[in-house]
């Protein structure tokens, strides 16, 4: 009976312990206000967003750390079609949640993008299957298009700043290159169709189904409707096409000649009211890179050649996991320097070409908040303290702040030395908002062992 007793005391007070210690290590996951923020730090260049989601903006200190550092937040799932409306009609939830992440972003100064509109991927089935999956008419399918952007864009009009209208309408991998100009209309061959598994697209399908080819219509006169549909619903919207793998020479010539000859076709449709403005007027890159082959030439290449379709440019969701497609890395120290080298070089390429970038948007907080966390793909690591990567930027973005340079408090690392060495940024002082965290880590493991040792002692005095 003794034994029991101590047995059972022992495993109360190591419970006791691990929750304490749990406690504390929750409480040591902090994010630190009192770090540069990056929306300043980059404020003469070009915004910088965030995904959150609505419940997030609700949790005091993460929308206090978002306000600290971000001016454009875009949600990660909850604006999305599948999320909106799973069944016709079914729009109040999404609306009551949504309206309070775009209402906090407005009172607090942030930009809200829309995220998206019509995408092949999580996306209501509704909107252009049968209940059987195959696929609706043309005309059904347009007319659900057209209801849908008008209830959800029509819903938030006024408060978005920007929609991803339509989101991925090109194959993963577009290889090859048109030959021009004997290849016009190329573009239309490297979308998504009604096959592929994965890569088909439902609204191409749909679109293909009662199609009149004689009167020229095509499959992917899904994309223009999308687009006109949300224009008329919210013309102060500015309107976007998002897509990744951006930086392939195939895919971005895809993207720019899309942009290009829908922009064109808007110019003489009777609904255009305002023939100086274009129809896509954003080109977002998502630049969801990867350490191993991310090449900052061919991000600045894709850059030049989206910009000069007459788009904005912005970068929609930036992550860059250490490793390879389909190969994680650990975050050793060589991959977190090469990381931190990747986001300098990138953000060199963002502000020479700040003239052309609307928006910088990363895709994720804190790395294991993310979709490629097993990567630590993000500025921010899983206990939410800073990486060398943050530190790069922010000074990159000092060092070339023209501003900086009258400064009364000239930056010391402003001038190369004389061989013209790269110099490395300055250690950013951080004063960890919780910085007792990790001792009472300790303090608690510690007190763990002690129930431990007292447990056996109690249990073996009982023998004796
Ligand atoms: O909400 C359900 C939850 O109820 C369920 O228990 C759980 C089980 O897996 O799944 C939850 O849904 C997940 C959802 O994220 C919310 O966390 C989905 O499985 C998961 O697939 C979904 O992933 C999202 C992904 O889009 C879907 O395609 C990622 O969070 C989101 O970051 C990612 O974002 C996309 C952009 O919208 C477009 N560009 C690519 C980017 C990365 O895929």
């Amino acid at each position: 009976m003794q034994k029991k007793k101590a047995v059972f005391t022992f495993i109360l007070m190591a419970a006791f312990a691990l929750s304490l210690s749990m406690s504390f290590t929750a409480a040591a996951r902090e994010w630190d206000l009192t770090l540069p923020s990056l929306k300043e730090a980059f404020e003469e260049y070009f915004p910088i967003g965030n995904i959150l989601e609505p419940g997030e903006a609700a949790d005091g200190r993460t929308a206090e750390m978002f306000i600290h550092h971000y001016n454009f937040v875009t949600a990660e799932n909850a604006m999305k079609p599948a999320n909106i409306a799973r069944t016709p009609g079914d729009w109040d939830f999404s609306f009551h949640r949504l309206d309070f992440l775009v209402d906090w972003a407005l009172e607090n100064d942030i930009n809200v993008v829309g995220h998206t509109l019509v995408w092949h991927s999580q996306s209501a089935d509704w909107l252009t299957k049968n209940i059987d999956g195959t696929p609706l008419t043309r005309a059904e399918a347009r007319d659900n298009m057209e209801r849908y952007i008008n209830t959800v864009a029509g819903h938030f009009a006024g408060r978005i700043y920007s929609w991803d209208v339509v989101n991925e309408a090109f194959l993963t991998s577009v290889g090859s290159l048109p030959i021009t100009p004997a290849d016009e209309g190329w573009w239309r061959h490297m979308l998504r169709t009604e096959r592929g598994g994965n890569e088909a697209s439902p609204w191409f399908a749909a679109y293909a189904n009662g199609i009149d080819e004689a009167a020229g219509e095509h499959p992917s006169d899904y994309i223009y409707d999308a687009f006109v549909f949300a224009r008329l619903a919210d013309p102060n919207a500015i309107l976007y096409y998002n897509d990744f793998n951006e930086t392939s020479a195939g895919k971005r010539e895809a993207m720019a000649q899309m942009t290009e000859e829908l922009n064109a076709r808007w110019l003489s449709d009777p609904r255009n009211d305002d023939p100086g403005r274009l129809l896509v007027e954003g080109i977002g890159m998502q630049a969801h890179y990867w350490t191993s082959d991310l090449s900052p030439v061919s991000v600045e290449l894709t850059i030049m050649r989206f910009a000069e379709t007459g788009a904005r440019v912005s970068i929609t969701e930036l992550d860059i996991p250490m490793g390879r497609f389909g190969a994680f890395e650990e975050a050793t120290e060589e991959n977190l320097r090469k990381q931190a080298n990747l986001y300098r070089d990138l953000f060199d390429v963002f502000i020479r070409h700040a003239d052309s970038i609307e928006r910088v948007t990363f895709w994720g907080k804190a790395d294991h908040q993310s979709w490629r966390h097993q990567g630590s793909p993000l500025l921010f690591d899983s206990n939410f303290q800073v990486k060398d990567s943050f530190h790069q930027i922010v000074a990159l973005a000092q060092w070339l702040s023209p501003s900086d340079a009258v400064s009364d408090n000239e930056p010391e690392y402003n001038e190369p030395d004389e061989e013209g060495e790269e110099i490395a940024p300055p250690e950013l002082e951080i004063i960890p908002e919780n910085d007792s965290g990790i001792p009472w880590v300790i303090i608690a493991i510690a007190a763990g062992v002690l129930m431990l040792i007292i447990g056996i002692i109690l249990i073996n005095v009982k023998k004796v």
